[in-house]
């Protein structure tokens, strides 16, 4: 098991890849009040891949998703998925965000099935399918229930499995399990593992745990304090584990260390930039 070095930006992914951010920048604003949230980026995820994003708060994470999601234009550059390039938001890629974006109004049932019936699927068959999903990340027994009645772990897979209703070939995750205390969050690491290995499905995922980012991902990017620019990313072995307890070996505490060493450094300008505000 191991953690090394990795371009995210060689030619031939560049070249070849699923998705491909290509020279991506987002300044927001004009003139004196402009922030420039990320440099060009660039970086390629493969079709399966599972890759995690760390950095400072600040440093243009949910940017780059936004701009990956095409809820945002770049400013520069641009996002192509299969070699197309991206300029609106698509069903292909399912978003969840940290909390709260579910229909209160709805069942977990109508919540799931709500984006196939307005893609036009038959009503029958798309609440076929969002059962399918419901079951999938273990909410059978809730199908009929509101969000109200729902904890809030139990409310982050109505919304892993409302993603995933769409068939998304992609899902792109803001810091899903931020808002939900230790026990549960481990508890859905394991899940998003299962269904990432089942559906296969390339996952973009935002953490600020680097535990979590080693123990899901195929590839892990640090990025820098703002304007955002990858730092440094490695290819990581660790998610191939069948060992539950692979956060405790050794191989595993050395990759942390290495990668907390170069998120801390970007911190810590971070933390200096919001002073000098
Ligand atoms: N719509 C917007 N208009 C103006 N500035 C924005 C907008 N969205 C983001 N920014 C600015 O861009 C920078 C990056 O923000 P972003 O939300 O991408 O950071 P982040 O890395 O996701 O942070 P966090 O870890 O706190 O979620 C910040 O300085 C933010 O104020
Ligand atoms: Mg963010």
């Amino acid at each position: 098991m191991s953690l090394v070095a990795f371009d995210l930006s060689g030619p031939s992914r560049l070249e070849n890849m699923e998705l491909v951010v290509d020279g991506a920048s987002k300044v927001f604003g004009a003139g004196e009040s402009a922030v420039t949230a990320l440099t060009p980026i660039s970086l390629a995820i493969g079709a399966g891949e599972f890759l995690s994003i760390v950095g400072p708060s600040g440093c243009g994470k949910s940017t780059l998703l936004n701009l990956i999601a095409g809820f945002e234009t770049p400013s520069s550059g641009e996002i192509r998925l299969d070699g197309k390039t991206v300029t609106r938001p698509g069903a292909e890629r399912g978003v969840v965000f940290q909390q709260g974006s579910l229909f209160p109004w709805m069942t977990v049932l109508d919540n799931v099935s709500f984006g196939p019936i307005s893609r036009g699927v038959p009503k029958a068959e798309a609440r076929e399918k969002a059962m399918q999903f419901i079951d999938l990340v273990h909410l059978s027994a809730f199908a009929s229930r509101y969000p109200y009645e729902l904890s809030g772990g139990m409310q982050q897979r109505v919304g892993i499995a409302r993603a995933l209703a769409n068939e998304p070939r992609m899902l792109l995750m803001d810091e899903p399990f931020a808002s939900l205390d230790q026990q549960t969050r481990e508890i859905l690491q394991f899940e998003i593992k299962r269904i990432w290995q089942r559906t296969k499905t390339t996952i973009f995922w935002i953490t600020h745990s680097i535990d979590e980012a080693l123990f899901l991902s195929t590839h892990v990017a640090v990025m820098s304090a703002r304007p955002g620019r990858i730092k440094k990313a490695f290819a990581s072995e660790f998610f191939a584990s069948d060992d539950p307890m692979v956060g405790s070996t050794q191989a595993f505490t050395e990759a942390k260390r290495e990668v907390t060493m170069v998120l801390h450094e970007e911190s810590m300008k971070s933390s200096k930039q919001e002073e000098q505000r």
